[in-house]
């Protein structure tokens, strides 16, 4: 056969379906047929591997005829079985790893169904050993494969406890001692000053801010003091003229004291050496500067101090005042009521009262 020219699988099998179809005489005999089929097989087993195990399927040639497509297939499949079992399986599995696209369009009949099954199911002799050495499946299994597993190992014996030592004793220091009681009474009077001590603190706070308090409040009182000092003092007294109302409201031998509280002065409606006159005289005691009152019943001013009397026109009489009471300036204003001047004084004593502004004639 090597010295043979070697045959494609398309050339075989078109010269097979010549001879099928009875024509060309070039056709090869069926002695050269065979092995050149045999080794276009060869090689396609090669390339798919069929399980050596499987019977060549029997040929229906008969001695002297021609063999169809299908005997030269089967002869090829018979020729194959005994090629599988030479020790070519690198050799074969080599051929597996060529693309078998190119030979596959060439060789249709190497596609049928059954050759796929035999290729697929065909295990290499490593293959069969690795999974028979293999213990345990990766991944979901079936029930039979679970069945076929291997028992899980026994678990190992709890391991014994090891003994606790006794914890040691504790020792003295490290017992808490009960604190010793404390009198009843001493615990109250602590409490007490406790309580007494943060009342101080809440009310005058520390030593220090006691003393920052102290010196504020004494710069604060000096500056007060000192802007009262820039300032001049201010007299509240009433003003030194002012209106009685209208003569008519005085009348004769009548001293009115309703302006002592407010003014200080008596406005008199009475007689001075035999002429009817309306004076006003001051209510300050020519002693030492009492305020006398009026008795009506015993119709004269009498001092509270030192018993000064003086008369109803003013003249002193009894007690130790020196001289008469003395007279402010007194006249008609423009309005027609009676107006007195107190920043105006007439005295008695100097002919003053003389004067027509000491007196208003009624
Ligand atoms: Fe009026 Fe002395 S003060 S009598």
């Amino acid at each position: 056969m090597a010295d043979k020219k070697k045959m494609s699988v398309a050339e075989i099998l078109a010269a097979a379906r010549q001879q099928d179809s009875g024509e060309g005489d070039a056709t090869p005999s069926p002695a050269e047929a065979a092995p050149a089929a045999e080794e276009v097989v060869e090689s396609a087993a090669s390339a798919e591997s069929p399980p050596a195990e499987e019977p060549a399927p029997a040929t229906t040639m008969k001695p002297g005829e021609r063999p169809s497509v299908k005997d030269i297939l089967a002869m090829a499949r018979s020729g194959e079985s005994g090629a599988a079992t030479k020790p070519a399986a690198p050799k074969a599995k080599a051929a597996a790893e060529k693309p078998a696209a190119a030979a596959k369009p060439k060789a249709p009949a190497a596609k049928k169904p059954a050759a796929k099954k035999e290729v697929a199911e065909r295990k290499t002799t490593a293959s069969i050993l690795a999974a028979a050495r293999r213990t345990s499946k990766a991944g979901p299994m079936s029930k039979a494969e679970a069945a076929k597993q291997p028992a899980a190992k026994p678990k190992a014996p709890p391991k014994p406890k090891r003994p606790v030592p006794p914890m040691p004793e504790k020792p003295a220091y490290a017992i808490p001692v009960e604190p010793p009681e404390v009198d009843q009474s001493r615990r109250t009077a602590m409490k007490a000053a406790g309580v007494t001590a943060i009342a101080a603190a809440a009310l005058f706070g520390s030593a220090l801010r006691l003393g920052f308090t102290s010196l504020a409040t004494t710069l604060s009182l000096w500056g007060l003091a000192t802007a009262r000092f820039m300032f001049p003092n201010i007299l509240t007294e009433p003003p030194s003229r002012f209106k009685v109302g209208f003569p008519d409201s005085f009348s004769p031998g009548v001293v009115e004291t309703k302006f002592k509280a407010q003014f200080g002065v008596w406005v008199v409606n009475g007689s001075y050496r035999g002429e009817q006159q309306l004076y006003a005289l001051s209510t300050v005691c020519t002693h030492l500067g009492c305020t006398p009152n009026w008795l009506e019943a015993e119709q004269k001013f009498k001092c509270p101090c030192h018993g000064s009397g003086f008369y109803k026109d003013g003249i002193n009489f009894e007690g130790p005042a020196p001289r008469p009471l003395e007279r402010y300036a007194i006249r008609i204003a423009d309005d027609g009521q009676v107006e007195i001047d107190k920043s105006r004084r007439f005295q008695e004593e100097m002919g003053q009262w003389s004067d027509p502004a000491s007196f208003v004639s009624v």
